[in-house]
């Protein structure tokens, strides 16, 4: 009887696990079991041949795996795009400007809650499998281009049906809280009462909703009035996670470590003090280098400083119409390293394990390790390095999912 359901054989792993960069484990094999990763380690280990040990001996031809991808921070679902306001940010015209002259997140707004289920989900769908052709097994994916009910529901119904008709995990973040809607302009406080009282309560119980987001900025809410939308969310059991310090710095460090939040997300302009609250406490800082880029933000975020107080540190895509019209984790990647100064191990592990962290997964997934989930990216390279080292490439081979191969582009040949 074979022990295993499947053999990888012939693959160089990166484990992404211990304390060596990558996690390194050349000339390697890797046995799946329902669905969990059961064996791993140098070939000549295994305590038999590859067809008496497992039903089914993928040979991946000297390629390597990593940990399926996980894209930690996405606003994937959305009606339009914002492509004539980029012509008018190329002009000099800031985000922030677009923002408060009533585009912006409030243009995307406008053209989500005139799109039915449907087109949210098919549009989505299309730029999800741009994200799937790159290795990524896992993916979030918030609300907050509703702002209304009805809107805020049906973006959250149309990401778990992304989840569950597309080969990925989708977890779900209610983002309620992304900007005041037209209908409360200058009553913040009655929006956030909005949120917490009527909407909320429907995201739970209609179970859309893996964690609860906020925008911490002037152009979203105020640290008085995430508290109240965090307290919420704690009374729903829900964790939560938040935009911070994408323009200024506004002692968000403080506010998510008092919330013992999953992430906080962007981080530009942390202080010193943020970033020593945040330290010990867990909160994963993400970094988005989409969004740097793509609204030409000039303040690096520090991240000498959060290695040093040891922050675990994610690199996600951003994805969205206004800030980071993004579809490459990879890219990702390198634009953390070029732009962010990340070394390429750390991207790897930004995209891999802190972003599970991000996402409450860490036990699961993120690394390839005895017990975890058998999602796995195979990879057309000579050494792990390449992910973040090119341009716009992409040497995703295959990927598997919980043991299912779910994507082939020939990586499981024959001996
Ligand atoms: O992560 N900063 C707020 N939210 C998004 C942008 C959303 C938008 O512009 O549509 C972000 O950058
Ligand atoms: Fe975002």
């Amino acid at each position: 009887m074979a022990r295993w359901d499947t053999l990888l054989a012939n693959v160089h792993l990166a484990t992404v696990s211990g304390t060596e960069p990558y996690g390194i484990v050349e000339n390697a094999a890797l046995a799946i079991s329902a669905g969990r990763i059961a064996w791993l380690g140098p070939a000549r280990d295994l305590p038999g041949s590859p067809q008496d040990l497992a039903r089914r001996v993928l040979y991946l031809g000297g390629r390597w795996a990593t940990p399926g991808l996980i894209d930690c921070h996405t606003h994937l679902v959305y009606g339009g795009n914002r492509a004539r306001e980029f012509e008018l940010m190329l002009k000099g015209v800031s985000y922030t400007e677009i923002f408060k002259a009533g585009g912006g997140i409030r243009s995307t707004m406008k053209a989500t809650r005139a799109a039915d289920e449907d087109e949210l989900f098919a549009t989505a769908a299309g730029r999800m499998k741009a994200l799937l052709g790159e290795g990524v097994t896992t993916l979030e994916i918030k609300s907050g281009y509703g702002l209304d009910l009805d809107t805020e529901l049906r973006m959250l119904r149309v990401a778990r049906r992304l989840g569950r008709e597309l080969p990925v995990q989708v977890v779900t973040t209610f983002l309620g809280a992304h900007a005041c809607p037209p209908e409360h302009d200058g009553d913040k406080d009655g929006y956030i009462d909005f949120v917490t009282q009527s909407v909320l309560p429907r995201v739970v119980k209609e179970g859309l909703a893996d964690a609860v987001d906020g925008f911490y900025d002037p152009l979203g809410f105020s640290a008085a009035q995430i508290d109240r939308l965090f307290a919420a969310a704690k009374d729903h059991g829900l964790p939560v996670k938040l935009h911070a310090e994408q323009f200024a710095d506004l002692n968000g460090g403080a506010l998510v470590a008092r919330h013992r939040a999953l992430s906080a997300d962007h981080m530009e302009y942390v202080s010193p003090e943020g970033i020593a609250a945040m330290a010990g406490t867990g909160t994963v800082a993400v970094l988005l280098p989409g969004a740097f880029y793509f609204t030409h933000e000039t303040q690096v975020p520090p991240v000498a400083a959060m290695r040093a107080r040891g922050l675990p540190v994610a690199v996600a895509t951003d994805s969205n119409p206004g800030s980071s019209p993004a579809l490459s984790l990879v890219l990702m990647m390198n634009m953390a390293c070029v732009l962010f100064r990340l070394t390429p191990d750390e991207a790897l592990k930004g995209v891999t394990i802190q972003a599970a962290r991000a996402l409450g997964l860490a036990a699961d997934r993120g690394t390839l390790e005895v017990g975890k989930r058998a999602d796995i990216a195979v990879w057309d390279i000579g050494h792990p390095v390449e992910l973040s080292y090119a341009i716009g490439a992409n040497p995703c081979a295959g990927a598997i999912r919980g043991g299912d191969v779910v994507l082939d582009r020939g990586a499981f040949g024959a001996a």
